[in-house]
């Protein structure tokens, strides 16, 4: 409707004046003319000036000064033609907010000589603030400069803004009817591409967000773990069997069968298959031997290692699992020097609670050459944990059946003002190595931690199933920032 009037308006007229006054006349509504227009000039169909008004309404100061003339009008008019007269019978003779209003506005528009006693400096002034109030009153428009002296003695207010356009003409692209545009380049609009108007490409436009997958917060910090364990030379272990027989979760780890993390409340079993259908037999033979009586400068557990607890499949309870295996592998060859690492999931029976979950991460390191020492452990955790942020390290005697010695390594948490728990670590048992077949002078170190843990210091969580299960916000996972750990800036 509002289009069709003012192309048709401009096919046989100059201009429309006033966008306002054409909407009335129109019988349109005005915000429909506006978008109208609006639209129209992006298309360059019509060009247009955009008009804004401002409507003011007087205070009770201003009805009264344009009812009865301002203060300085008054002021002024006290004052004798010729002459003059004091500031006090001034003061008597006129109302005390006409003298004090007055006394200031006179003076300053040079209307009078201000002493002890006061004179004309004119002998003829016009009220002007009246005349524009009454302006006002009326509905006229007043010029910039007197709306902004009126406002300021606040004798007017803004009681409605007014936009509209003026001006209206036709543009470059005039036609009386809007055609309408092609938008794709497509072969066939390009063989006519004579005949066509083309849509003008938009190049500010954003474009629609790249729909993309997200990394779980954990795969953020594992990333992260991996690159500074590939950074310090170390070889990723396949980790890719959760199922494992109790051979080498346990026994290749010299863990007596009668070890209370052996038993079906600490440890998932298998009830399918339950057993390991294979198991190196000399190296089995070897393992029981240093179990039953020891060997290599041990004694042994001095007790009856079963074959068929060795056996039985369960989840894996530890990554270490996984590093059994692999130095079983590297016993086999010639003796070289290895540094390995993994990062994956082990599972335990335990009890669920805001920090425990019966599954977790596990991230680990071992370095394997001869004459490695205690110093070396040391050395090699400085290191990594440096790179991750932490370099105020502090080491507790700890045990674990398959290391002597052991470690527990604290750090010391700035923001939590105390030393946390980080991470385990030893030096593997002779009882270990030496069944597996590496030389006598060849020495592992390895260390292990939760990737959890850092993960939940790192993106705030103190839940851990908000991190891990079904409870876990996808929006969070997209929305969450990248991870950077590094080596400390100092
Ligand atoms: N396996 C140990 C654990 O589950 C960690 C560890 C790894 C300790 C290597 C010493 C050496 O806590």
């Amino acid at each position: 409707m509002a289009e069709e009037a003012i192309l048709g308006f401009l096919q046989n007229n100059d201009e429309i004046a006033h966008s306002g006054y054409f909407a009335a006349e129109h019988n349109l509504d005005h915000e429909e003319v506006k978008n109208v227009i609006k639209s129209l000039q992006a298309f360059r169909y019509i060009e247009a000036k955009v008009l804004k008004r401002e409507f003011y309404g007087l205070t009770d100061e201003g009805k009264k000064y344009a009812a009865e003339g301002s203060p300085e009008f008054h002021f002024f008019s006290a004052v004798p033609e010729e002459g003059t007269i004091s500031m006090d019978d001034l003061q008597r003779m006129l109302d005390p907010f006409v003298f004090d209003v007055g006394s200031k506005q006179a003076p300053k528009k040079k209307w009078v000589a201000m002493g002890q006693q006061v004179s004309r400096t004119v002998q003829h002034v016009e009220d002007k603030v009246k005349e524009m109030l009454l302006q006002i009153q009326q509905g006229l428009e007043l010029d910039q400069e007197s709306l902004k002296s009126l406002k300021y003695r606040k004798l007017i207010i803004l009681t409605e803004k007014w936009s509209g356009y003026s001006e209206v003409k036709k543009g470059a692209n005039y036609a009386p009817e809007r055609r309408s545009l092609a938008t794709d380049l497509t072969r066939e609009n390009l063989q006519n591409w004579q005949e066509l108007d083309f849509k003008e490409y938009n190049v500010n436009a954003k474009g629609q967000p790249v729909d993309s997958g997200h990394l779980h917060p954990l795969l953020k910090v594992r990333k992260q773990f991996k690159d500074i364990f590939c950074q310090m030379g170390f070889e990723e272990m396949p980790t890719n069997n959760f199922v494992e027989s109790s051979f080498w979760n346990f026994d290749a780890l010299f863990q007596p069968q009668q070890h209370p993390a052996r038993d079906s409340h600490d440890t998932f079993f298998l009830k399918a298959p339950s057993t390991t259908r294979e198991l190196p037999e000399d190296y089995v033979a070897r393992v029981k031997q240093v179990h039953e009586s020891g060997g290599f400068g041990s004694r042994g557990y001095n007790c009856e290692w079963k074959r068929e607890e060795a056996n039985k499949n369960l989840l894996r309870t530890h990554t270490t699992a996984v590093s059994s295996r692999m130095l079983y592998e590297l016993a086999k060859g010639p003796f070289t020097p290895k540094k390995y690492f993994s990062i994956d999931r082990v599972f335990r029976n335990e009890a669920v609670d805001k920090t425990h979950l019966a599954e977790f991460h596990q991230i680990e390191g071992v370095v394997c050459d001869r004459g490695l020492t205690l110093g070396d452990l040391i050395g090699v955790l400085q290191e990594f944990f440096s790179r991750l942020g932490m370099s105020k390290l502090r080491f507790k005697p700890a045990y674990n059946p398959y290391t002597e010695p052991s470690m527990e390594i604290f750090s010391y948490h700035a923001g939590l003002e105390k030393w946390v728990e980080i991470g385990n670590s030893g030096m593997f048992r002779p009882e270990m190595l030496r069944p597996m077949g590496l030389p006598e002078d060849v020495r592992v170190i390895a260390w292990g931690l939760s990737l959890e843990r850092p993960t939940m210091i790192l993106y705030e969580c103190d839940n851990i199933r908000e991190l891990f299960g079904h409870k876990v916000d996808l929006k969070k996972v997209k929305e969450n920032p990248l991870c950077r750990i590094g080596i400390e800036s100092s």
